[in-house]
């Protein structure tokens, strides 16, 4: 069993497990190696040695208790395909569309055969007892850059779409439910312990009619959740619903994933008393503390520690670590949580 199907199964370990989010990447001088010498990130994402080569740094350099597949949200709709293309120090580009109609699955697994080959190879080199995690990005965020093709815009079309072509937009997250079902499934096959669902648009969605959450967060997810659990009844599943405030406590009631990832923008006590006795809590130191000096890290450290309990969730940060992390932060940050023993 590996770390964190135990912490699902006894609810409390001897130490705290950690992970981050976007723990290989541009702060590891191995990443920048790997990067310099290699064509496009997508080629990356879609070579297995390569994928699971830098999978593996952040495991070999800090002995993070779980490894996350290197790959992206946006394969997904490539694999529809959607053109895609990542512009250095700007972001993902993504063809657009206009309805489920523009989505061709003619070559789904055959372009995300790669993926599933690098889980496999990641599998083989991991420790039995670390758990590997496969993600894919959630209908709606997914959606989001289907129809602005970035962020730029704050995603002002995504949101004039679902409100005013609310049908069309259900079409596509209808078809989107399937093709994540799909690759989660397909990861799991290939040697994923665990999956992360990311819903990193979801706070867009938070302030409009109580609906719009529901239809296009909640209920695609519960889908999702339901057909996954459907195949692999034990697969411990995280979601992620960026930016969600108060509707965390809806998320974690309804969508029926195991454990919830939390942002550093959600109160901590609040979390305790509204989240934890539905979900195990992930999260949520705010990325921006690794850049901080070591006695701010190691405050704030005991702070989350002790509120969400030694051993009852997963260390995290609240989003993805940021390009300009010192190394030496991040290794002292997992020295640190494991100080503290129940
Ligand atoms: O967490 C990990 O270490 C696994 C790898 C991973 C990547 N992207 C690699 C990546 C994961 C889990 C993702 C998820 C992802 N991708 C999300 C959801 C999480 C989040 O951050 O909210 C989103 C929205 C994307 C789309 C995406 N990919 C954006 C907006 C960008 C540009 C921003 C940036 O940091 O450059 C990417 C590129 C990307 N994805 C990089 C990496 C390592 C940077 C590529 C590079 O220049 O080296």
């Amino acid at each position: 069993m590996t770390i964190i199907e135990e912490l699902l199964q006894k609810k409390k370990l001897e130490k705290t497990p950690i992970w981050l989010m976007r723990q290989a990447g541009r702060y590891m001088n191995e990443y920048m190696a790997i990067k310099n010498s290699c064509g496009s990130f997508l080629d990356m994402c879609y070579t297995p040695e390569i994928a699971s080569k830098i999978t593996m740094q952040p495991i070999e350099k800090f002995d993070f208790d779980a490894a996350i597949i290197f790959s992206d949200i946006l394969v997904i709709p490539n694999a529809l395909g959607l053109k895609l293309k990542f512009i250095g120090g700007v972001g993902p580009e993504l063809q657009t569309i206009s309805s489920h109609k523009d989505l061709n699955n003619k070559l789904f697994y055959e372009t995300l055969e790669p993926v599933y080959k690098a889980i496999n190879i990641v599998r083989g080199n991991l420790e039995q007892n670390k758990s590997l995690i496969g993600f894919s990005g959630a209908p709606w965020t997914l959606l989001a850059y289907m129809l602005d093709g970035n962020s730029k815009q704050n995603f002002a079309k995504s949101l004039y779409f679902i409100k005013n072509n609310k049908s069309a937009a259900e079409d596509i997250i209808s078809a989107l439910v399937e093709y994540v079902s799909m690759h989660l499934i397909g990861q799991i096959e290939a040697g994923a312990n665990v999956v992360q669902i990311f819903d990193s648009w979801a706070g867009l969605l938070v302030d409009l009619e109580p609906e719009i959450y529901e239809d296009f967060i909640i209920k695609p997810t519960k889908k999702i959740v339901a057909e996954v659990k459907a195949k692999f009844k034990h697969i411990p599943i995280i979601g992620f619903p960026r930016g969600s405030k108060f509707k965390y406590e809806e998320y974690a009631k309804q969508t029926g994933v195991d454990i919830l990832s939390i942002d550093q923008d959600v109160d901590i006590k609040w979390a305790v008393e509204k989240l934890k006795s539905h979900v195990i809590i992930q999260g949520n130191l705010n990325p921006t503390y690794l850049l901080n000096r070591k006695d701010q890290i190691e405050r704030e450290v005991n702070i989350i520690i002790n509120t969400f309990g030694v051993g009852e969730f997963i260390f995290n940060l609240g989003h993805g670590v940021l390009p300009t992390t010192p190394v030496e932060n991040v290794k002292f940050l997992v020295d640190e949580v494991r100080k503290y023993l129940s």
